[in-house]
């Protein structure tokens, strides 16, 4: 396929805005759409084609935003819907695309339909866009089967009539029953919606949690993972969610534009994923077998080489992904043990630099390109997140308040002299992490993803396409070739390695140790013709 007759978002590079923790133009702490409209220059400059936005719509906040109170409609802390339609016309105006957070498994439990369900008797209309149950035991007294939260303890929560309802999440955040008509129809809606307003595509959350298995069986013990890959595990990855994105597919298809459908679908390895994007749904998925992998040559390879075969199959790209709002920031996890940031930080440099020419596209979550690493000692009265309330566990390490500028916490997050405190606080460390530090530093992360975006927008290599790895590549390298004339190598070994002679190197992740590539550092080489 030609360059000029590829859809965008094949290669596309989009940067994840956590909407709370980018930018606070209003000072009350929390990041806002005034922030992040202010802050587009900054995008622009480090050469995204998009922006993925979390929810931003009307909701308590129960679990940030992903407790949906009204989809057709923008929560006050982050503005108003004419702000939303500013903000996607400005991102126009820039050349960035803009895709919105669709979240159909659930709703809030302030949505006005599981309102009226809980005003409704068992049994009526209004309970069935949800799954309400009666209760198992004498007096119904036991949840109706024994699946389990996403985030710990039961699925199931009991109202005062004695019913139960399922929540596969937090109990603020109840599942809708996508059995009924209905609620297909309010979904085509809302994303007409959307698409009105001229947004490029949707991320979908849990889009392997929408379908149930209507009997509502008991999970075999054991089976509470997404790993069940048959498609009949009773609410995970079923094979009929597929119909609801065909249904969307065609939806989009008739705004015309190359709308883009991403799927957030945690499943049990490349075969299931590629489901999801086969003909007729949806148009990619985030690789997170990729975001799972250790720093390790032989796994990476294996991930690498497993989803270019599984999704070159659909005909779909693949989509490579380090980080997001749910998982440790990956400097954090490339730390090894004992934790040394200083290690995690160069390999993390590495690997955006294998990420990025790798083919397909790629998924930056916002904070990666300062090196931030995963705050871990947030004081437990400070946690926000429903997961620490429900299982001890927190996601809230990814989710601080981004470092702009300055010596001290907001670091220019929020408007000097707001009075307010960041809704996460800020290490005191990111003083050398702002962005605005990092500007004039060319040895900076930040300067590590600007050039390395600026490259692989004008090298013909990059992008969409194919690889072809060096059969001669030492132990623990990784070595692959692009066309034309690029080759990318990332060692993982404890030694450092000799580089092809002839070769230009157009960019390093460190510098390069008499003309050797050093232990977890990644060269990008120019080839001669
Ligand atoms: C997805 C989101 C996560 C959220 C969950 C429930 O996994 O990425 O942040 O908590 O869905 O909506």
């Amino acid at each position: 396929m030609s360059a000029a007759a590829r859809p965008w978002w094949r290669e596309a590079v989009v940067y994840q805005i956590y909407m709370r923790s980018f930018a606070d133009a209003s000072g009350d702490g929390i990041g806002d759409i005034a922030g992040l409209l202010a802050r587009l220059p900054y995008l622009h400059e480090l050469g995204i084609d998009a922006i993925w936005i979390t929810p931003w719509y009307r909701s308590p906040m129960a679990d940030g935003g992903y407790d949906v109170a009204d989809y057709r409609d923008i929560d006050p802390l982050f503005g108003t819907l004419a702000d939303a339609e500013g903000l996607i016309g400005a991102c126009h105006e820039r050349g960035i695309r803009v895709i919105v957070d669709l979240v159909p498994n659930h709703t809030s439990d302030r949505h006005h339909w599981f309102e009226a369900a809980l005003a409704a008797e068992p049994g009526s209309p209004e309970r069935s866009r949800y799954w309400f149950r009666p209760g198992r035991g004498r007096g119904g007294e036991l949840p109706p089967n024994n699946w389990q939260s996403r985030f710990g303890g039961l699925a199931w929560t009991q109202v005062p009539d004695g019913e139960w309802y399922l929540h596969l999440f937090a109990p603020e955040q109840p599942d809708l029953n996508w059995a009924n008509p209905a609620v297909a129809d309010e979904f085509d809606s809302i994303l007409r919606f959307w698409l009105d307003r001229d947004v490029d595509g949707f991320r979908i959350d849990v889009a392997h949690g929408l379908m149930k298995d209507p009997e509502l069986p008991d999970l075999a013990q054991h089976a509470g993972a997404e790993h069940n890959g048959a498609g009949s595990h009773p609410h995970w990855d079923r094979d009929e969610v597929q119909a609801i994105y065909q249904r969307w597919r065609r939806l989009a298809d008739r705004y015309g534009g190359e709308r883009l459908f991403v799927a957030e679908a945690w499943v049990a390895g490349a075969d299931r994923l590629a489901r999801y994007v086969a003909s007729g749904g949806l148009d990619t998925a985030f690789n997170f077998d990729f975001l799972r992998c250790a720093w390790d040559a032989g796994e990476l390879r294996a991930v690498i080489d497993r989803t270019l075969a599984t999704l070159g199959g659909t005909g779909a790209p693949a989509t490579w992904v380090l980080s997001n709002h749910d998982v440790q920031r990956h400097i954090t996890r490339y730390a090894g043990s004992p934790a040394d940031l200083v290690r995690g930080t160069r390999r993390a440099r590495a690997a955006a630099l294998l990420m990025l020419a790798l083919p397909g596209g790629a998924y930056i979550y916002q904070g990666e390109e300062l090196g931030l690493w995963e705050v871990e000692d947030i004081p437990a009265e400070l946690m926000q997140d429903p997961r620490f309330r429900l299982s001890g566990r927190t996601r809230d390490g990814c989710r601080v308040p981004l470092p702009w500028s300055g010596e001290v916490s907001p670091f220019g997050f929020s408007p000097a002299g707001a009075g307010s405190t960041p809704w996460l606080p800020q290490p005191d460390a990111w003083r050398a992490f702002t962005a605005t530090s990092q500007e004039r530093d060319p040895d900076s992360m930040l300067e590590l993803y600007r050039r390395s975006l600026r490259i692989r927008r004008s090298h013909p290599a990059l992008g969409d396409g194919d690889l072809e790895w060096d059969a001669d590549a030492p132990a623990n390298v990784l070595s692959f070739q692009r066309e034309p004339g690029f080759r990318c190598i990332v060692n993982l070994s404890t030694s450092a390695v000799e580089l092809p002679a002839g070769a230009d190197v157009i960019l390093a992740s460190a510098p390069l140790a008499g003309g050797r590539l050093a232990p977890d550092t990644a060269a990008w080489l120019q080839l001669a013709r």
